[in-house]
């Protein structure tokens, strides 16, 4: 299959995407699906049918729809950590039991549900002014990216996110809170991350340092209920969930209280409905006009197939700015692997690098690279058809105008012969004409995919999650990797555990490398 992959995407390198438009007048409407309330246009790309055809030839050796039922019903596919995959069940609303060895996890979902809107509700009604969430990775990326991006739905505390053992962050985040009106979430699965718990003490200490009592003032989010306890908050305040929510998953349950408290458990349940609903869509599609689905082969034909390494997620929407973020950790920590589900080596590339800004800013940023580089970054646009500020409806049109553009241009290019005109008009000519028309060339035909909402809503936020979350996973299964553990952090981990003291001069370097040893010895100088 991958040598079917590889001589598709040589013979399709060069294909002129202008051409497949010349080629096939409906090619915008054949090559783009519609699902809930998302369009996933992909017909900027070098795909035509033939290519298309291969693709789904891929997914459908991969059993997409064995393996995706198997993870909507419990079974054990993340199989490195011998768990269920389950975070569907947390927005599975009005839907059928779900079985983790034998027992129905819905009524724990509802009642933890229940008990958040019960926390929320009290936090939205009391004096607090402001909630600190204390996480990171999963447990600050979600919240602090949804948080943001359906931020004209607030109407409950201001929140913060301190995720960072940098002290900068939660000292910058606490200069502008009250300790009177302050609630901190301590928001961790493990309840060991040793940024969350050192933020968490540095948390306790400060509201201590300004004489106010602790007590009630912590609400711990976590599957360890035994070390929040241990912790010192006691388990009426403690909101669990199971092994079966991995971190980069777990907005949709208790890691989303901050989010709850912000928009409300109204809006909390309408962005898990809008989840829910692209959970049905991904379950009940074919394979031919599954989004998610979609979105993945895309992907495996830019990344496995054309080489191109990276990936950039490029929202026409300023509210969107962590949603890259939050797309990075959800693809390179599920897919960045060589190594396949067996344990044999993955014969092709790995997941791609995500990056990327909102736009309008990055065309002032980097856009220059995108179209005038010599590699080729494949774009993912999208933008919602409005906005919140009806009032400024022309910085809307703006905005849709600069994305279409954008992806506009990426595929028509500019020629030298267009570049020379350009010249001409302004009154070159000769060498000089020359040299500066070769500048102004853009080489075109590069590939781009374009998602377009109707309006950011919590719901259409929920879509938008659940979307990605299950292309990832797609991705995952055709690659033939378990994309819901994440071996590759644990070193790191470890040697700052060991590097610690090092640095604090509790212990010596010198079983250390020479170039560590001597970046611990320029540390010693100053500190
Ligand atoms: O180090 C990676 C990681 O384990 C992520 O997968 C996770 O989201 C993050 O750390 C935080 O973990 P925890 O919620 O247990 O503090």
């Amino acid at each position: 299959m991958w040598k079917e992959l590889k001589a598709a995407a040589e013979a399709g390198r060069d294909r002129s995407i202008l051409g497949l438009f010349e080629a096939d007048a409906d090619r915008a409407k054949v090559f783009s699906v519609t699902a809930l309330d998302l369009l996933f246009d992909y017909s900027k790309t070098q795909i035509d049918t033939a290519t298309r055809d291969m693709l789904f030839a891929l997914a459908r050796a991969a059993d997409i729809p064995a393996r995706r039922d198997a993870m909507f019903t419990g079974e054990k596919i993340n199989e490195t950590e011998a768990r269920a995959v389950l975070h569907t069940a947390l927005r599975n609303l009005d839907g059928d039991a779900v079985l983790v060895d034998g027992q129905d996890v819905m009524p724990g979902v509802y009642g933890t549900l229940a008990r958040m809107e019960v926390v929320a509700n009290e936090a939205r009604g009391s004096a607090i002014t402001d909630v600190v969430n204390i996480g990171i990775g999963g447990s600050d990326l979600g919240p602090a990216m949804a948080y943001q991006a359906l931020s004209p739905y607030r109407d409950g505390p201001r929140c913060h996110f301190v995720s960072n053992v940098d002290a900068a962050d939660i000292a910058d985040t606490l200069r502008g809170c009250d300790p009177e009106t302050t609630l901190f979430i301590v928001a961790s699965k493990t309840f060991t991350t040793i940024e969350t718990m050192t933020n968490a003490r540095t948390a306790r200490a400060w509201l201590q340092d300004h004489g106010v009592s602790t007590d009630g003032r912590f609400i711990a989010l976590s599957s360890n209920a035994g070390a929040a306890s241990e912790w010192g908050i006691p388990p009426e305040r403690v909101l669990g969930f199971e092994d079966w929510v991995g971190g980069r998953y777990s907005l949709w349950g208790p890691i989303g209280l901050s989010l709850m408290i912000a928009i409300g458990p109204q809006g909390f349940r309408a962005f898990l409905r809008g989840g829910q609903a692209m959970d049905r869509h991904f379950r009940a599609a074919d394979l031919h006009e599954n989004m998610p689905v979609l979105l993945a082969l895309v992907g495996i034909w830019h990344n496995q197939g054309l080489g191109h390494a990276t990936r950039a997620v490029l929202p026409y929407d300023n509210r969107l700015s962590r949603l890259p973020a939050y797309f990075q950790q959800l693809e390179m920590e599920s897919n960045g692997k060589s190594v396949a589900m067996d344990g044999a080596n993955l014969p092709l590339d790995s997941g791609p690098v995500v990056w990327g800004e909102p736009g309008t800013n990055g065309q002032h940023a980097f856009y220059q690279l995108i179209h005038q580089g010599t590699r080729v970054i494949p774009c993912e646009f999208m933008v919602a058809a409005e906005g919140h500020e009806s009032d400024l409806r022309h910085h809307h049109e703006l905005l849709i105008a600069n994305c279409l553009a954008q992806s506009e241009a990426l595929m028509r290019g500019r020629s030298l012969e267009e570049a020379r005109a350009r010249m001409a008009a302004k009154g070159l000519s000769g060498d000089d004409l020359e040299r500066q028309a070769r500048h102004r060339v853009f080489p075109g035909n590069r590939p781009s995919t374009t998602l377009m909402m109707p309006r950011l809503t919590p719901e259409v936020l929920g879509q938008v999650v659940a979307l990605y979350e299950h292309r990832v996973f797609v991705e995952g299964v055709i690659l033939g990797i378990n994309s819901f553990d994440q071996w590759g952090v644990e070193l790191g981990k470890e040697l700052a555990t060991s590097l610690g003291p090092v640095v604090s001069g509790a212990a010596s370097a010198e079983d250390k490398d020479p170039s560590t040893q001597a970046l611990v010895d320029y540390v010693k100088r100053f500190g």
